[in-house]
């Protein structure tokens, strides 16, 4: 039995619980300060709650942050400290020093660690990859990405909105797409991005990026949090040979309406689900002693594009992210 403890237990924390739960060789833990959060946590999956995080992390084999994006490094070293496995939720950090400092403090510990960029996991973006990788467009030659919806209120303490604390926009959502390219498109030489948030540092958020790769290819990627219409992804690549396109608004799918809301329910097979699999896939890891699927430095390599984005849209100039920690 692998024993797992989420620390915070707020949107992404549920998300992940459920499908621990549905994992018969995971004994499920958690810790979450708000203690009418903490009771609904407990009703709804059933986990045994921890008094504070540190006793969760001594009692776990792995650890899963589900914190606000700059509790990450103060948890994260915690947890690393203690020898056990981590995962967090993306992106590593609020900024690059201190992603490289969990990165870093991993590695010399030997402690597994895996960031949560789950766009690798979802089907449609997991076969776009396959596609490129195995020639299907010839040689790819152009990207392009689009993802939002509205502006996430629902965080604690509205954490979201502060982009001193979230970074707002581009980290915190476009580095899903950063990760995405980089993985199908090799090493991003430079960025170039305007960004409403890069200005005001507090709201809601649009930026368009521009990317231009080693390879020679150049991307863009428009990230929202400005679109009423609800959420939505896509993605286009062309290459040599042919062009792979993906809008997740013109899919077939099962969808539902409850309460005046309609949702579109995504992957039907538990099989499907990108969630599962990630966390699936880092409990093996762990289990067999083998590299996790992501690595530390694919999580840190996804940041510093989003940072270069930011200091970008805020200076104005074209930047290049830093490769080397
Ligand atoms: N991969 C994805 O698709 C995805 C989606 C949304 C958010 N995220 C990431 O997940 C992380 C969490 O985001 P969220 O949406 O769950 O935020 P959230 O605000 O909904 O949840 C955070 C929870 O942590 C709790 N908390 C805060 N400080 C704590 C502490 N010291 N000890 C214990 N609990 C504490 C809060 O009470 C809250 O319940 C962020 O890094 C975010 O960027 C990832």
């Amino acid at each position: 039995m692998t024993r797992v403890g989420i620390i915070g237990g707020g949107g992404m924390g549920n998300v992940h619980a459920r499908h621990y739960r549905a994992m018969p060789d995971v004994q499920l833990h958690f810790f979450e300060r708000d203690p009418l959060k903490a009771k609904a946590f407990q009703a709804t999956h059933g986990a045994s709650a921890s008094v504070s995080a540190e006793a969760l992390i001594a009692d776990c084999d792995v650890v899963d942050l589900c914190l606000p994006t700059d509790l990450h490094l103060e948890f994260g070293l915690k947890t690393i400290s203690a020898g056990k496995a981590l995962f967090m939720e993306k992106p590593l950090a609020k900024t690059l020093e201190e992603a490289a400092q969990v990165v870093n403090a991993a590695a010399s510990a030997g402690v597994p660690l895996m960031p949560g960029q789950v766009v690798r996991f979802f089907p449609e973006f997991k076969e776009g990859n396959r596609l490129v990788a195995c020639g299907h467009i010839g040689k790819p030659a152009a990207a392009r990405t689009r993802r939002g919806g509205p502006a996430p209120l629902k965080g604690a303490d509205n954490w979201f909105m502060d982009h001193r604390r979230s970074g707002g926009v581009l980290i915190d959502l476009a580095v899903h797409d950063f990760d995405w390219l980089r993985w199908t498109l090799g090493e991003v030489k430079t960025v170039y991005s305007c960004s409403v948030g890069a200005h005001t540092m507090a709201g809601p958020d649009y930026a368009l990026t521009t990317l231009s790769f080693d390879s020679g290819a150049v991307a863009h990627v428009e990230a929202t949090w400005m679109d009423p219409a609800g959420f939505r992804t896509s993605f286009e690549v062309c290459g040599s040979g042919g062009m792979i396109e993906f809008d997740s608004r013109s899919v077939a799918t099962v969808r539902t309406a409850t309460e005046g809301k309609v949702q579109s329910e995504g992957p039907v097979a538990l099989s499907d689900d990108p969630y599962y699999n990630e966390l699936r896939g880092f409990v093996e890891a762990v289990q067999k002693g083998t590299p996790p699927p992501v690595s530390g430095y694919d999580g840190l390599m996804a940041l510093s594009i989003g940072l270069a984005a930011v200091e970008s849209a805020q200076s104005g100039q074209v930047v290049a992210p830093a490769r080397h920690f």
